[in-house]
């Protein structure tokens, strides 16, 4: 039972199926309709010569007898040819009075069934009768002379036909045995082909499961299960980078939170240490509240990072004022530039730069851009704030005349924990621009880097929000 559940049985079940189904067709409903033409056609035969028989029977005279007619048809058409008298009294009776082409063994048939039925209807009648073992189509027309009724009967035998009929039945019969076989056995070797096809998807389907992205799946037949295979291929890759990345990101992450945690540790054993005087002690306490603002920053982006990745990051669509963010920012980082020695400052407001988004996602994206450019520039570095509409979309760009990202850098500025060489200035986590990033594409907008050396410009695109422009603001 358990092999018929296989696709292969049930393929090579099905193909006999239709295959014995066509085949029974053939054996039961052509062959006897064939037979039935067969026969069919005998009796015409027959009857068309009891007619001319019965045309010719005026001619008959005392030279030309009943059995000379007879007999010429009888030997010219090979049948047997036979006349009768009806006697109409009751009970109806007929008398041969000629019986010509039957041989020496011919029997009697004065009681002929077909013969009969003619004499009473008095119409020409046709019949299939069995003398003996053989079987004969017969044909039997009346006709009324002066003197009385008469009944020719033609009969013509079958059994030739019939004979080739049985010849056909049995090389049929044969055949069919050899198409039975024929079509299991094809069918059974195709559908294990399919099923060893099959069962490869199968296993290479557990092997991903069971979290193995490491063996390529195969198969470049261009038919369904081929594109199957390549749509499992597809996905295997896609799993594999994405656990690639994965545990890229947890070794980063508890390096990145081991780093703070260990300085941390490391200052609390030195403040253990009771000679220590009060400038040291207020120093150490100070690189603590470093690290520990460093943790809450790293920890709150992770955060961010894991919300994004399981899309619970929740961002509205209200519609925003790009030159009111500038304004926020600048006065954010107001006291930081003037601690870094930087010139910050805002570079006009061009158009009505209202775009759609989440006021405190942009300007998380904002502090993100504004902090890189103090953080990661020297000091004396003019950093510009500027929002701006440009038809259908608005954009706030923070733009320094810093060193400037090389080429290889901007490439990779926006991936997670990628820090650049920032010249010995201080370094965060290399989070800030895969989270502005991320967010910026969760309000369906995205952040465009220019950068040469004296000039990087970050421009971060938003939608705008529906209404005209309006001239310059400033
Ligand atoms: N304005 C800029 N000028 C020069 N380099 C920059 C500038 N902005 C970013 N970078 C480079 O891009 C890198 C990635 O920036 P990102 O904000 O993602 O990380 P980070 O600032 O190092 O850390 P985090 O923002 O998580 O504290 C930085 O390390 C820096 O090398
Ligand atoms: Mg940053």
């Amino acid at each position: 039972m358990r092999h018929l559940q296989t696709v292969g049985a049930r393929l090579a079940l099905a193909l006999l199926l239709v295959v014995a189904g066509v085949l029974a067709f053939v054996y039961l409903i052509v062959t006897p309709s064939l037979e039935d033409r067969l026969i069919g056609s005998r009796q015409s035969q027959a009857a068309a010569i009891a007619e001319e028989v019965a045309a010719r029977w005026p001619s008959i005279t005392p030279a030309y007898t009943p059995t000379n007619l007879a007999d010429s048809y009888a030997a010219a058409t090979n049948t047997r040819v036979r006349i009768f008298r009806v006697d109409s009294q009751s009970p109806l009776s007929l008398s041969a009075i000629a019986d010509e082409g039957g041989g020496p063994s011919a029997q009697s048939t004065d009681q002929d069934p077909v013969a009969r039925q003619a004499a009473t209807s008095l119409d020409s009648e046709r019949g299939v009768v069995t003398l003996g073992d053989r079987r004969f189509a017969e044909a039997a027309q009346p006709f009324t002379a002066k003197d009385g009724t008469y009944v020719f009967l033609v009969s013509s035998s079958i059994e030739d036909s019939l004979g080739s009929v049985d010849l056909v039945k049995h090389r049929l019969f044969i055949s069919a045995l050899f198409a039975l076989a024929a079509a299991l056995l094809l069918g059974y070797a195709g559908a294990r082909l399919f099923a060893r096809r099959i069962r490869r998807l199968e296993q290479a389907a557990e092997r991903i499961a069971s979290g193995r992205f490491d063996e390529p799946i195969v198969d470049t037949s261009p038919d369904e299960l081929g594109q199957l295979a390549r749509a499992f291929e597809r996905m295997r890759q896609r799993l594999a980078g994405l656990e690639y990345a994965r545990r890229e990101f947890i070794a980063n992450a508890s390096h990145e939170l081991r780093t703070p945690l260990f300085s941390l540790g490391g200052h609390l054993e030195l403040l253990v240490d009771e000679d220590l005087d009060d400038d040291t002690r207020r120093e150490f306490l100070g690189r603590m509240r470093e690290q520990v603002d460093r943790l809450t920053k790293l920890a709150g982006e992770l955060l961010d990072l894991s919300r994004l990745d399981a899309g619970r990051l929740r961002v509205d669509r209200d519609p925003v004022d790009l030159a009111q963010v500038t304004e926020l920012l600048l006065e954010e980082f107001h006291a930081l530039a003037r601690g870094t020695g930087h010139e910050l400052a805002r570079d006009g407001v061009d158009g009505n730069p209202t775009g759609l988004g989440d006021q405190q996602r942009i300007l998380q994206v904002g502090r993100a851009l504004v902090e890189n450019a103090l953080k990661h520039t020297p000091a004396g570095t003019q950093v510009l704030v500027s929002a701006s509409r440009n038809e259908d979309r608005v954009a706030l760009s923070v733009e320094d005349d810093g060193p400037g990202i090389s080429e290889t850098a901007s490439v990779h500025v926006f991936e997670r924990f990628y820090r650049g060489d920032t010249g010995g200035r201080a370094s965060g986590s290399g989070l800030g621009l895969a989270i502005a990033h991320e967010l910026a594409v969760a309000m369906q907008g995205e952040i465009e880097l220019s950068s040469e050396p004296g000039r990087t410009v970050f421009t971060f695109w938003l939608p705008a929000a529906s209404g005209t422009s309006s001239p310059a603001i400033e």
